[in-house]
């Protein structure tokens, strides 16, 4: 069967408008097989006989367009009929509409376009094939505005008018059959609450902040609205706040058929929790009108955490949001605003937290795929996957572009696939290729631009970077990178001896430079030797020093000590920002201090992870106080309330609380240690994790000064345990009990 399917475009500028292109098929004979294949640049829905067919929706999702885009596959044997009308709308999408917070449009390609083909294959062997060519003709829809950050406007009352045949167009990209998981609508959510602001605006409260759209029914007059906005939170009075959006509109509009209308929108999402009823027709709300649809990629749920304490759970709940919120076919910063963009540092961050909660194996190797796409010829992989800025590409910063080494790694830990492994390694060794060459000094990354521990706390309010100095994180970044790679390699029996000397060479001038007797000599951005020294000093350095192994076996009680009383200095509390962050609790329970670890996870004052729960959080927030203490934001520049990044401390609860811990010498959990470390404050932990070789288990509780641990490990699993009085034991399928 030849395939001559060809890009077609609307032959008029429709500007941001849906429209559909058609064709029709009438089988010969007695069908025996058929499938349709579709892709678009733009967003497209496929309609055969006037019905949605599957419920994958905004396909064909997203990837670098300029180097490939997916195709679906739809299954329609059993769908044909004799006489069938084909229809694949489209709206602009990511590929063509607004996004990057330059909004920019037309990115990636300069009007919408779609291809498909139908295979069919008759009961006598012959077969037949349909595909898109300037036979198509192009609708008008009733779609009339849709875009990613804007919404879409849908008039029920629109004559849907022909526009005239198809046009062949050139679209340079290269057809992919679907990598990833795919995006459906999931939880149904119902209103909890309808408000009437004290500026007398009328809102619906979901009760959970979120990624999807609103799906209202409504009865109405021939051409009523209903105009809705979207908004995260309230402000301080309790009206309906969304500057925090920045550019984008969140709209979405339907003007009413005059009869029963079930609306939402079909190419566009919104991030929200509130919705303003900006205009609706009626005086009464029935709440059973509207329905909060969450949307994300389809990903198989892995883990499950639950402990005795109510704010943890609540914290677990909204880390768990903010994965679906912002796994949307690519892993994004945030959902809202105008930027919902593949930032490379909040996906490396967010990993082990991420495959804690759900497989998402198949999710990374797709858009890991558009990471090596997009290395740069000379290594550098960028702070934006997929690129969609006009000009340059985003910083190559440190932390940022590791996701090259992190999540290839980690996918490897979490799911053995040597396979997959093998694919990313090349891209791993460039990435640390380039950062070798990258600076003046061979074996420091000193210099660029980096993002450093972004929005950490401890710089002027108005810097995002952090006061940690961005040459020692991007040089511990190159240690833990080379490691990684050193690690990926053995396991695939490279040759990594030129690995192994230069990490070597990065921890000796990592150390020449930053520790003086005994301690961290924190020396700025550019400091030279014989230059005044400074006494810098900022909890992620040491936290980055202790987690990496810059300091000695001999310093690290007291680099350890230093730490501890930096946050107690600090009311015991952090100041660490996106790169610090992850590792605290990690360098704290590791040196001794796990019980200051807890006083951490359960601080309540900002910054910590409660402060955000104790003010009515549902998802994580971008920033430590994105609500400060007396009500106002954080700023409208740049202020989510469902960024995941700091959801990164899952991590801790799981391996170092509940004590399970991956073995990265036999991937997948084939064997893994189970170290738990119980503390009455959250009185019991249970924690459970469906893994390539089965489902393992944690469970401790206390009852009076006893802990009781139950330990369940699937057939075939080695689980190598040890409890806090030092007991080991190495145990083999069953649930296994103990106390003391
Ligand atoms: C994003 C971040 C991102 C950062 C780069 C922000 O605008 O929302 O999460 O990592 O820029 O530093």
């Amino acid at each position: 069967m030849k395939r001559i399917a060809k890009w077609i475009a609307c032959p008029k500028d429709m500007g941001s408008a849906a429209i559909t292109f058609c064709s029709s098929f009438h089988p010969q004979k007695t069908v025996k097989k058929a499938s349709f294949s579709a892709s678009a640049m733009g967003i497209y829905a496929f309609y055969l006989n006037g019905e949605r067919v599957g419920n994958g929706i905004l396909t064909p999702g997203w990837t670098s367009y300029q180097h490939r885009v997916q195709y679906q596959t739809y299954d329609l044997t059993d769908l044909l009929r004799t006489e069938n009308r084909l229809e694949l709308g489209v709206a602009p999408g990511w590929a063509v509409g607004c996004i990057g917070y330059g909004h920019t449009n037309h990115f990636f390609a300069d009007r919408p376009s779609v291809i498909a083909w139908m295979e069919v294959v008759y009961a006598d062997g012959s077969t037949e094939c349909l595909c898109t060519d300037e036979s198509w003709q192009v609708y008008t829809s009733r779609i009339i505005s849709s875009e990613i950050y804007h919404g879409e406007t849908v008039d029920l009352t629109a004559p849907i008018k022909l526009i005239g045949n198809a046009e062949i167009c050139r679209v340079k990209t290269r057809l992919i059959p679907q990598k990833g998981e795919w995006i459906t609508e999931q939880e149904r959510l119902m209103p909890v609450q309808i408000l009437l602001t004290p500026k007398g605006e009328r809102v619906i409260d979901f009760g959970q902040n979120m990624t999807g759209y609103v799906e209202v029914r409504a009865r109405g007059k021939r051409g009523d609205r209903i105009v809705l906005h979207h908004a995260e939170v309230l402000d301080s009075e309790g009206n309906f706040y969304n500057e925090n959006y920045r550019q984008a509109r969140n709209e979405n509009i339907y003007v009413l058929s005059g009869g029963e209308d079930l609306s939402k929108p079909t190419y566009s999402f919104q991030g929200f929790r509130y919705v303003r009823l900006t205009e609706y027709p009626h005086k009464k709300i029935d709440p059973a009108d509207f329905c909060a649809v969450a949307v994300h990629s389809e990903l198989k749920r892995t883990g499950e955490y639950r402990c005795g304490n109510a704010k943890i759970n609540q914290l677990y709940h909204n880390i768990l949001w903010g994965q679906k919120s912002n796994y949307l076919d690519i892993p994004t910063d945030c959902p809202q605003r105008d930027e919902r963009l593949g930032w490379t540092g909040d996906a490396q961050i967010f990993y082990r937290a991420a495959a804690f909660n759900y497989d998402v194996e198949r999710f990374f190797e797709k858009w890991l795929g558009d990471v090596a796409l997009e290395q740069g010829e000379d290594g550098s992989v960028a702070g934006i996957v997929p690129h969609c800025l006009p000009g340059k590409r985003t910083r190559i910063s440190a932390a940022w572009g590791d996701v090259a080494t992190v999540v290839p790694w980690g996918l490897y830990v979490t799911y053995g696939s040597k396979r997959l492994l093998k694919k990313h390694f090349p891209m791993m060794k460039k990435w640390v290729n380039y950062i070798h060459s990258a600076g003046p000094e061979e074996f420091l990354w000193l210099g660029g631009k980096h993002y450093g521990d972004w929005l950490a706390m401890d710089n002027d309010p108005d810097r995002n970077d952090g006061a940690t100095p961005t040459d020692f994180i991007a040089s511990v970044y190159f240690l833990y990178s080379t490691r990684l790679l050193i690690k990926a390699g053995r396991v695939l029996g490279e040759d990594v001896k030129a690995y192994e000397t230069l990490e070597k060479e990065i921890l000796a001038a990592l150390r020449v430079r930053y520790v003086r007797e005994g301690d961290l000599r924190l020396v700025p951005n550019g400091w030279k030797e014989g230059d005044e020294e400074p006494n810098l000093k900022t909890q992620t350095a040491y936290v980055l020093a202790l987690y990496f192994g810059i300091c000695q076996k001999e310093e690290k009680q007291s680099f350890a000590s230093r730490l501890a009383e930096m946050i107690r200095k600090n009311g015991t509390r952090m100041t660490t920002g996106f790169v610090g962050t992850p590792y605290i609790l990690h360098a704290l329970s590791q040196n001794g201090y796990t019980d200051l670890a807890y006083e951490l996870l359960l601080q309540e004052k900002s910054p910590s992870w409660l402060y955000s729960v104790c003010h009515g959080a549902t998802t994580m927030w971008e920033h430590w106080n994105s609500l400060k203490e007396d009500g106002s934001f954080w700023s409208t520049s740049m202020n989510s309330f469902n960024h995941y990044a700091y959801g990164a401390v899952l991590d801790w609860m799981v391996e170092v609380s509940a004590g399970i811990t991956p073995i990265e010498e036999k991937p997948a959990y084939e064997e893994l240690r189970i170290e738990p470390h119980p503390h009455s404050a959250i009185g019991f932990s249970d924690v459970m994790l469906k893994t390539r070789h089965g489902t393992v288990r944690s469970n401790w509780y206390y009852k009076g000064e006893k802990v009781f641990y139950e330990i369940e490990i699937p057939k075939g699993v080695k689980g190598h345990l040890r409890l806090p009085s030092g007991y080991t034991a190495v145990l083999g399928q069953g649930c296994h009990c103990f106390s003391e």
